[in-house]
């Protein structure tokens, strides 16, 4: 226990914990591990928002039936290097982990996979499937659409999702680049988080019910594109997340923009759309990797502004947080979040998740 109540938990506690969960509600061992995998790492990360903070939400979808448990994605129609892929409604990262999979055989022998995927679910950080890709030595993407929480530049209300992007690529010696970001000027899961806080939220974040911008997380009703507002360029980060829904559910056939379901709704079936992309940097000039390092190294080498003790490149923040967590034998949770994860327990009567 940390002098504030804080308590580590043990990556392994986590992922088993994660997959009893899950197991009480019907879900296969091999599934609830892809979900668990998922969950840990985006705790790992620092991405808390994307970890044990959403375990409900795939609980009460598969609870209600929206999201179901005896299915698997399957192939609808692919060629050499692409293929559209139906995830016949299992949980998100079951269908993701299909897919990248899927890309990442593709760009083994084509150079590049594309699989676009409809009647999926919430996939967690986007990050995890780009991952997946650069462990096999790829360049990885991956993209998904959302419920609609994002207002175009110049309307009221919202018509697009928080439509992550996830860049990775591998570079010399395990090191990598790894731009996993919401096309939103945040993901809502940090507005969340300081709402359970009772923290203010920073301007260019949230828009209220009147279609006003909000810094108190409890009015926020949806999100400014990245960029925020037209002023400060905020068109831009709705643009891409135009180009994430025409890669996920345009391409795919699937649900698209404020025909998504809305947020947290158990009523219907999501039917997201999502993109995963490998491409095989043998297949360009040789010294991808070298190249890649230079570069990186090349910004983190530059002198910081004033103020600032170090440059950082995506990828950067995440790794710091797992030495964090490395360093201390687990990842450090919030009482707040140790309790939330024992009245699951107690919910499902399995055992509750084992803090230090
Ligand atoms: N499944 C979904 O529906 C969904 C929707 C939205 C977001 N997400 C996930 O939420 C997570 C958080 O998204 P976010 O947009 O809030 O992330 P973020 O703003 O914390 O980070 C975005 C990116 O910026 C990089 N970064 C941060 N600080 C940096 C710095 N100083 N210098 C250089 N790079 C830096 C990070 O490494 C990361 O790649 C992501 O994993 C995303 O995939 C999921």
């Amino acid at each position: 226990m940390t002098e504030h109540g804080s308590k580590i938990v043990p990556l392994a506690e986590l992922q088993t914990f994660v997959v009893r969960c899950m197991g009480a509600v019907g879900i296969s061992e091999d599934d609830a591990g892809a979900l668990a995998d998922l969950l840990v790492s985006a705790d790992y990360r620092g991405h808390y928002s994307h970890g044990l903070n959403r375990l409900q939400m795939y609980i009460n979808d598969v609870k209600s039936g929206t999201t179901v448990g005896d299915a698997k994605p399957e192939i609808v129609k692919e060629t050499i290097a692409t293929a559209l892929v139906d995830g016949n409604n299992v949980l998100g990262p079951v269908v993701g982990r299909f897919c990248i999979d899927l890309a990442i055989k593709k760009a083994k022998e084509a150079g590049i996979g594309w699989v676009s995927a409809r009647n999926s679910n919430h996939f967690g950080i986007a990050g995890w499937y780009g991952l997946r890709a650069v462990d096999n030595g790829m360049i990885g993407m991956a993209f998904t659409n959302t419920s609609p929480l994002l207002v175009p530049t110049r309307a009221k209300k919202e018509a697009l999702g928080t439509n992550p992007i996830c860049m990775a690529a591998p570079a010399k010696d395990g090191d990598s680049f790894v731009l996993d970001m919401a096309t939103t000027a945040v993901a809502l899961g940090k507005v969340e988080i300081a709402h359970r806080k009772g923290e203010p939220i920073p301007p260019g974040w949230a828009i209220d019910s009147s279609g006003k911008e909000t810094l108190d997380p409890s009015e926020c009703e949806c999100l400014f594109p990245l960029g925020g507002t037209e002023k400060t360029s905020g068109y831009k980060g709705y643009g891409l997340s135009m180009m994430v829904e025409l890669f996920c559910g345009i391409l795919s056939g699937a649900h698209y923009g404020p025909n998504i379901r809305t947020w947290k709704d158990t009523h219907q079936k999501a039917d997201l759309g999502q993109c995963y992309v490998a491409i095989d940097p043998n297949a360009f000039e040789p010294g991808f990797a070298d190249r890649l390092s230079d570069l990186m190294n090349i910004c983190r080498n530059l002198e910081p502004a004033e103020g600032e003790t170090e440059v950082l490149v995506a990828g950067d923040p995440e790794r710091q947080h797992m030495a964090k967590c490395d360093k201390q034998g687990g990842i450090l949770y919030h009482p707040n979040q140790i309790k939330y994860a024992n009245d699951i327990a107690e919910q499902l009567g399995v055992e509750p998740m084992k803090a230090l």
